[in-house]
């Protein structure tokens, strides 16, 4: 028997939101390409009352509502393969019938004892799940492998993160633990690794003697929405600056790994990690920003501010813009400022990295409209996913005037290729055993290490001031002061790739 023929899929917190968004759909597309294993069960497992049926029908319009495939012809045989049952994740008393249910679909539907365990539950319980599978032998790998893939945030602050670590190493291999960052499985954040090391025309360019400073922006035009609860204990910097932009800024930052092996590529990253230069506490104030969005009106429609949203304190000094200027201490890297910031309620959804190369070092002509540098590589991860090239161009006429002109591919002119979703991928990889796109433990508390001197300075609001900015706009004016340089501005990216400025269609 192919000992990868079988596999028992347990999600706990079935009956929350990011089951019925990404993971069942994306389990559902497998399913069609036929990804999966021959013998599969999936078992939702939430506090929840539900049979079977029920959990089936709202796993199916689910699959309908935030589709990823377009093909829906085999809903009905997929569900088939969809089961439920209740549990209470802190008590240890509930884990014995699930372990039950478990073996009862392996007996039934002659599944080995490979089994991943999906934890889509609040963090707090990411150390007791684990525990409890533990205590009842499901980490037990004799019969087949078990793996547990958790959701960010991996921790609260450095310290957390140490102890959740200890907690899970104590009955658990670090080759069973699958940390899911979902921006390693966009299809654009792995492109910028093929875009990087399949050119030989980047890599020559691709270091202090050619790049100026590098930018990477993460922006949302939504708020906090219902998740106000969850966000007020986050924050921008811990929800997406320690896990998806570090993440996103070493991939463009690392060397080539020696081969795609899981560990090699991993190594990379974490080198980048590793040669962050630290913040000192007394440079936190010039060095990183936040903001909270406050009411205002987009296209007529009043918005409210972070403090009036649902699940919010009224008082709440949480962050939900957050811009860093960076240094990576490196032979490649030395001297070069990286500049990331992300929000909510900005003006448009956008994220990229921009690569901006360092002006000619005599400019021989009149410049236009152009400022110091003409040459951006823009990769952008989403939407319009694509890469651009700006480059200066003689405008025609008389004289010699510079233009800046774009080159650009967008993902969408390569016809009949559908871009997986993140979770697709990182689903499917975790099912092959394969970890390279998941972050490890090192990884994890490095970027929380790098980012301690910040998180405890933003504990105190005298001593780094909290900028409201309108909802709508590109967060809080004291971000320009980030960078320091006149010359310089933030990009003002739009939803179309090839457009920007401040007034473009967002
Ligand atoms: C999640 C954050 O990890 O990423 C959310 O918790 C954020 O706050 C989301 O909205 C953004 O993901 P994406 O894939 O829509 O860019």
């Amino acid at each position: 028997m192919n000992e990868n023929d079988s596999l028992i899929y347990v999600i706990f917190g079935a009956s929350g939101d990011l089951t019925k968004r990404k993971l069942v759909p994306a389990l559902y597309s497998l399913f069609v390409q036929k990804l999966l294993p021959e013998k599969f069960a999936l078992l939702g497992a939430s506090r929840s009352q539900f049979t079977d049926d029920e959990f089936r029908t709202a796993m199916k319009s689910a699959i309908l509502e935030f589709k990823e495939i377009d093909d829906t012809s085999e809903i009905e045989a997929f569900v088939q393969h969809l089961h439920y049952t209740s549990l209470k994740f802190d008590d240890g008393v509930t884990y014995v019938p699930l372990k039950e249910r478990i073996e009862k679909l392996r007996e039934q539907k002659n599944i080995n004892g490979n089994t991943i365990f999906y934890l889509s539950t609040p963090p707090s319980l990411y150390g007791i799940i684990p525990q409890q599978l533990a205590s009842i032998g499901l980490n037990n790998q004799t019969d087949g492998w078990k793996r547990i893939i958790i959701e960010k945030p991996f921790g609260y602050d450095l310290e957390s993160a140490i102890q959740l670590k200890d907690q899970l190493l104590c009955d658990w291999a670090e080759e069973q633990l699958f940390r899911i960052d979902h921006y390693l499985g966009k299809e654009t954040v792995q492109n910028l690794l093929v875009t990087r090391f399949s050119n030989g025309i980047f890599e020559p360019l691709w270091n202090r003697n050619y790049i100026h400073h590098v930018e990477i922006t993460s922006a949302e035009s939504i708020g906090v929405e219902q998740r106000g609860g969850y966000y007020e204990t986050s924050g921008a910097l811990r929800d997406m600056v320690q896990n998806h932009l570090l993440q996103v800024a070493a991939i463009a930052a690392m060397e080539s790994p020696s081969s795609l092996e899981p560990g090699a590529i991993r190594n990379e990253i974490l080198k980048v990690f590793q040669s962050l230069r630290p913040i000192r506490k007394e440079d936190v104030k010039t060095n990183a920003i936040r903001g909270q969005y406050v009411a205002s009106h987009i296209k007529n429609e009043p918005i409210p501010g972070y403090r009036e949203e649902e699940g919010v304190n009224p008082n709440s000094v949480t962050e939900t813009y957050a811009a860093l200027k960076f240094y990576i201490d490196n032979w490649r890297w030395g001297g070069v400022p990286f500049y990331i910031r992300t929000g909510k309620r900005l003006p448009t959804r956008v994220m990229e990295v921009v690569i901006h190369f360092k002006a000619t070092p005599h400019f021989l002509f009149s410049r236009g409209t152009q400022n110091n540098s003409s040459n951006q590589l823009v990769i952008r991860i989403q939407p319009d996913e694509g890469i651009l090239l700006k480059f200066g161009m003689k405008t025609p006429g008389a004289g010699f005037e510079v233009q800046t002109v774009n080159m650009d591919f967008h993902y969408s002119d390569l016809a009949h290729q559908r871009i997986p979703s993140a979770y697709e991928r990182l689903i499917y990889d975790s099912i092959k055993g394969d970890s390279t796109l998941f972050a490890r433990t090192e990884e994890v508390l490095e970027a929380w290490k790098f980012l301690s001197p910040v998180i405890d300075c933003w504990k105190n609001e005298h001593e780094a001031p909290l900028y409201g900015y309108p909802a709508g706009t590109w967060g809080p004016e004291n971000a320009d002061d980030l960078i320091g340089d006149k010359k310089i501005t933030w990009r003002y990216p739009c939803k179309n790739l090839s457009n920007d400025g401040i007034y473009c269609e967002l």
